[in-house]
């Protein structure tokens, strides 16, 4: 790839890489051949030999150039809202306790399942837009709203379906997440076991059509434990399915245990997590995803042992959670901020944890996540002169021009 003509080079300005050791080049320059980083570095050492006539010079006039941010957790399509969750809890009423009545994870189980696929792609749609106007170049969907299974296969077509279109006139990467193991539809209350038995057939099928990446499961007491979750993630292992695992977001549980003993990707919320966990998670090579937002829109008071995993050197991730019951907010600039402020994460760790380690929480850090060699030239250049002004800010800053797979799209 080194020794062709490049397509494109950028310049201009100053560089944040994503890359630990190498995090910031002033002055740097980027190329692009192929759709892939061909060369990255300072300008002054630009090897003049890959350029040609062919390629396209852009000075970008000071700012920042960072890789495309990565939301690596969403819930982003689903149906209708939870307002009644938030009156509830205004008026005392905790997560756990919202399982009954006009609220909790059933209400929108069922608008979920009765909106029409095109209903679905609409409201869905709003969502992938607003996060993609803030630097978003990739993101993972779950399914997990459905109260049967023709409701998740919806769920993961509306994902494929945004990908398709936002991928052909924006840029945009989707990681299809199967939640199957989130909430138990109302009609299994006295069929457990055949819920948790059909999950691992319908992996399967999805599989088979191709509508899943990821798989995922919520470890709780109110949603599934230890013993239910683990065939299904030994199914996605035989398919070698990335996995991620919603756990100790309410309660301790035995999550860190099973995704230690599989090897999974990432684990996932982690509030009642033990501090001594982080050298499993560590060992395992296991990322740890922080969601701030659902920490605070639930009023969470017990955080995330966060000084036991910088110590153990275990990779933070940082993500929206968007959905409409715990986190209804797809803003990763906020959730940037927010992990800093109440989860005190340094500026760098939320960049970081938005773009490198959510890259590998995803299962993704040989494709993007990173300004470096090889990988996919998704990235985004800010009209800003201090980088830390993209974690500052609670309301969403505009990008001057992203570029994803080497294609740049101005007017966005
Ligand atoms: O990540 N905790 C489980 N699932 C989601 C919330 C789902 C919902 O309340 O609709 C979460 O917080
Ligand atoms: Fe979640």
């Amino acid at each position: 790839m080194t020794e062709s003509t490049w397509d494109s080079l950028w310049f201009g300005c100053s560089f944040w890489t994503g890359q630990k050791d190498n995090l910031v080049i002033e002055n740097g320059a980027i190329a692009v051949s192929k759709g892939r980083i061909a060369w990255l570095g300072h300008y002054n050492d630009l090897p003049s030999r890959h350029i040609s006539s062919k390629t396209k010079m852009n000075n970008l006039n000071n700012g920042w150039l960072l890789p495309g941010f990565i939301d690596c957790h969403t819930h982003m399509v689903y149906s209708g809202h939870r307002v009644n969750d938030f009156i509830a809890r205004t008026q005392g009423l905790t997560y756990e306790q919202q399982n009954f009545g006009d609220t909790g994870i059933k209400v929108t189980q069922n608008l979920t399942s009765n909106a029409s696929f095109d209903e679905l792609y609409k409201e869905s749609m709003l969502r992938a837009k607003s996060s993609i106007a803030e630097g978003v170049l990739t993101a993972e969907i779950k399914s997990g709203y459905g109260i049967d299974f023709s409701t998740e296969r919806k769920q993961l077509q509306v994902a494929r379906k945004l990908e398709d279109d936002l991928g052909r006139d924006l840029s945009w990467r989707v990681i299809k997440t199967y939640l199957a193991l989130h909430a138990l539809p109302a009609e299994y209350n006295n069929k457990r076991q055949d819920f948790v038995n059909q999950a691992v057939s319908h992996l399967q099928d999805l599989y088979d059509e191709n509508l899943v990446d990821r798989v995922d499961a919520f470890c709780d007491s109110i949603g599934f434990n230890y013993e239910e979750i683990l065939p299904f993630f030994n199914k996605a292992k035989e398919l070698s399915l990335s996995i991620g695992l919603h756990t100790d977001q309410l309660s301790h549980q035995d999550g860190i245990k099973l995704a230690s003993l599989l090897k999974i990707n990432s684990v996932e919320h982690l509030e009642y997590m033990p501090p001594e966990q982080a050298f499993d998670l560590k060992e395992a090579g296991i990322v740890a995803v922080l969601l701030p937002q659902a920490y605070y829109y639930l009023q969470q008071v017990q955080k995330p042992p966060v000084k036991a995993l910088r110590e153990a050197e275990v990779g933070m991730a940082v993500a929206t959670d968007v959905n409409p019951g715990s986190a209804p907010g797809a803003s990763l600039q906020l959730a940037r901020n927010m992990a800093c402020l109440l989860f005190d994460l340094t500026p760098e760790e939320a960049l970081l944890g938005t773009t490198s380690y959510a890259a590998t929480a995803l299962g993704l850090s040989e494709e993007c996540g990173s300004l470096k060699v090889g990988l996919s030239a998704d990235f985004v250049h800010w009209p800003i002169n201090q980088v830390e002004l993209l974690v500052s800010s609670i309301s969403p800053l505009k990008p001057n021009l992203m570029v994803f797979k080497g294609n740049t799209l101005l007017n966005i």
